[in-house]
């Protein structure tokens, strides 16, 4: 995600502008720009980089002008540098624009528009979208709204986008359908951006601006919506409340806590252009080259850190069982130092949020050096590793702010899962049923991830009990197993109480020796193949006191006699228990670490990026 601004008034709209993006910042910072219409003339001014770089870039440059907008960029397509950097405009300059989002269908559009004789400067999506505008203007004589709703018709994706032009100086128009679009209302002037912060200064009374509509905005006439489907909307002003911190984290007392619930949008964007379920097909364009080496890979070796390692441990069971490809899931720092075994036809593939974590790339190096394939699943566009990485998805989760990692870490699994689920596909390990079956599973996702944030007020409840326990134990079963390291990772870190994670079984092989009645114990029990024999392990823990906290599927009535709490999570195929699981561990450590009044966002001893060894 990134942030767009806009402005038209009265006002010189270039120090608004920039104001505005260094407060939207926090969204995205790989490339900044801005575009100022005056008298009929188009200075646009774009630059890699933060807000800081692009002023002292523009610096004495002329900056006048009363209508402008303004970008700063979360790249998904196209590495951060100035040319991919937004505002994007069209071949003869007449139209430019800015957007927040993801074009899927931007490849097939891009091929016809150079069938048109359209010239591409960029690799990013967003261009595209500015030439259809030009094209159907040029062809069709419209206006250039006119031209917006034709061309946002053609479009599939996310999108937020506020559009100018020296032939219509005297207006400003925007569009949204998924992204985030607000815009202010002046006395005689209107303020556009994606979240409140860089409005509330100037004015409260604010228009959100609806899925797939219009604003129009024009400096005699004022501020007209309409719908794609071309149907006049009344505006409906509300009145701003929120503080401007707050607003930085869209309402949430922490970015952690933002960056949970975004996970539905997080997902959606993760496989937006890559899985369509009702088609029945999965497909990731960044590997697509290398899909023969991975379908005829000897062994697959996934290397990571953190939480990031905990992603590989799930991978494993995805790219075994669907793929029936072995799969070693390697400790970076670990591996580097090894001098492991590494051939020719291995690949190697490394999962980091950011992309630059030191022991992650000095194993990649290595792997390099020893001649393997490598493929990266990275969230950083542009980072260290998905630069060395011979080809690569990224998770689009957008930026990830709390350090402790939510949204990378499920969209992590969601690639994953497509790629196991696509190099099956190819070698036919799966049968067709079962890759329809799970592919609906991954689609469903979003929606059943909506539904278990509904229950945060009753799993904030049961932390509650839990705040001042001295330990924790997290117990889990076959793919379940990593995401119990995870949830003990999540609350050591950001509550910093000592937690444990365990395959359930081996509960009995030494740990049950800490099983007293101090002893939180949360587990994964949901339904499937090892249900009986962790309700088992559940018993085990009962009968030493324990107290047990278990995630449960919908309905559950075995576990719920027996624990002291049950958290569930909507029915669902095991293949996707691991992502869902997640989320009530996210919240429970979140929640802990709250009441014991700890840096959430900041824990101590940590930081974002790991780039030493
Ligand atoms: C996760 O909550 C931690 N912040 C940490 O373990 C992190 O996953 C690890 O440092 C790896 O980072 P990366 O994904 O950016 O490589
Ligand atoms: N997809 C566009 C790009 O990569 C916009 C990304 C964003 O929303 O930041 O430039």
């Amino acid at each position: 995600m990134c942030g767009i601004v806009g402005y038209i008034g009265s006002k010189r709209a270039y120090p608004i502008l920039i104001k505005g993006l260094s407060r939207l910042e926090y969204r995205g910072y790989d490339s900044a720009g801005v575009a100022l219409l005056e008298d009929g003339k188009l200075n646009v001014f774009k630059r890699q980089g933060k807000v800081l770089d692009l002023t002292n870039f523009v610096a004495d440059n002329p900056t006048s002008g009363t209508v402008g907008i303004g970008h700063t960029r979360w790249a998904t397509h196209g590495l951060p540098n100035d040319i991919n950097a937004h505002p994007h405009t069209s071949g003869d300059g007449s139209i430019t624009l800015v957007h927040n989002g993801i074009i899927e269908n931007y490849d097939i559009l891009k091929k016809e528009l150079i069938k048109r004789g359209h010239t591409f400067k960029s690799e990013t999506d967003t261009e595209v979208l500015v030439h259809l505008i030009e094209d159907i203007k040029e062809k069709s004589g419209v206006s250039l709204a006119e031209a917006v709703r034709i061309a946002l018709n053609e479009v599939h994706g996310a999108y937020a986008i506020v559009v100018i032009s020296p032939e219509e100086p005297n207006k400003i128009i925007a569009a949204k359908k998924s992204s985030p679009l607000v815009i202010g209302m002046g006395e005689d002037e209107y303020y556009l951006a994606s979240d409140a912060t860089p409005i509330v200064e100037y004015t409260k009374n604010v228009v959100y601006l609806e899925d797939e509509q219009i604003a129009i905005i024009d400096r005699e006439n004022g501020l007209r919506i309409i719908s794609i489907s071309n149907k006049e909307v009344s505006p409906y002003v509300q009145e701003l409340e929120m503080q401007l911190e707050e607003l930085e984290k869209g309402g949430y007392e922490h970015f952690m806590l933002k960056e949970i619930y975004e996970q539905p949008r997080a997902i959606h964007d993760s496989f937006r252009g890559r899985l369509n379920a009702k088609e029945g097909w999965v497909s990731l364009g960044g590997i697509k080259d290398y899909e023969d080496q991975i379908a005829k890979a000897n062994r697959i070796i996934i290397i990571a850190c953190g939480t990031s390692w905990h992603a590989a441990l799930v991978a494993e069971y995805y790219f075994e069982d669907l793929a029936r490809i072995p799969v070693e899931v390697e400790y970076a720092s670990e591996f580097r130092y090894r001098n492991p075994i590494i051939r020719k036809d291995d690949v190697v593939i490394a999962i980091s949020q950011s992309g630059e974590t030191a022991d992650t790339l000095a194993a990649l190096k290595m792997a390099k050096e020893r001649g393997a394939t490598l493929l990266g699943i990275v969230n950083v566009v542009g980072s260290t590793i998905s630069r060395v990485t011979d080809a690569g998805s990224y998770t689009h989760a957008g930026p990830e702010i709390g350090v402790a990692s939510t949204k990378a870490f499920t969209t992590q699994l969601v690639l994953l899962a497509m790629m196991a689920l696509s190099i099956g596909h190819k070698r036919g390990t799966i049968e067709d049923e079962k890759f329809q079956t799970l592919l609906d599973e991954l689609e469903a996702l979003p929606e059943k991830i909506e539904k278990l944030l509904k229950s945060d007020d009753y799993i904030r409840e049961v932390s509650t009990i839990y705040k001042d326990a001295q330990n924790a134990l997290y117990l889990g079963r076959g793919s379940s197993f990593p995401i119990a390291l995870e949830g003990a990772l999540k609350l050591k870190e950001i509550s910093y109480i000592h937690a444990e994670g365990y395959p359930a079984a081996e509960m009995k092989h030494g740990p049950i020796a800490l099983i007293d009645e101090n002893m939180p114990v949360f587990v994964i029990a949901t339904h499937g193949e090892n249900y009986e024999k962790v309700v088992s392990n559940i018993q085990e823990v009962k009968a030493r006191k324990g107290k047990l906290i278990a995630i449960v599927s919908k309905g559950d009535t075995m576990v719920r006699e027996i624990a002291d709490h049950v958290i569930e999570i909507p029915i669902s195929d095991e293949f996707v228990v691991p992502i869902l699981a997640t989320i009530p561990f996210q919240l429970i450590s979140y929640h802990i670490a709250v009441m014991r009044e700890c840096n959430v966002d900041q824990p101590r001893n940590l930081a974002k990026s790991v780039t030493v060894e």
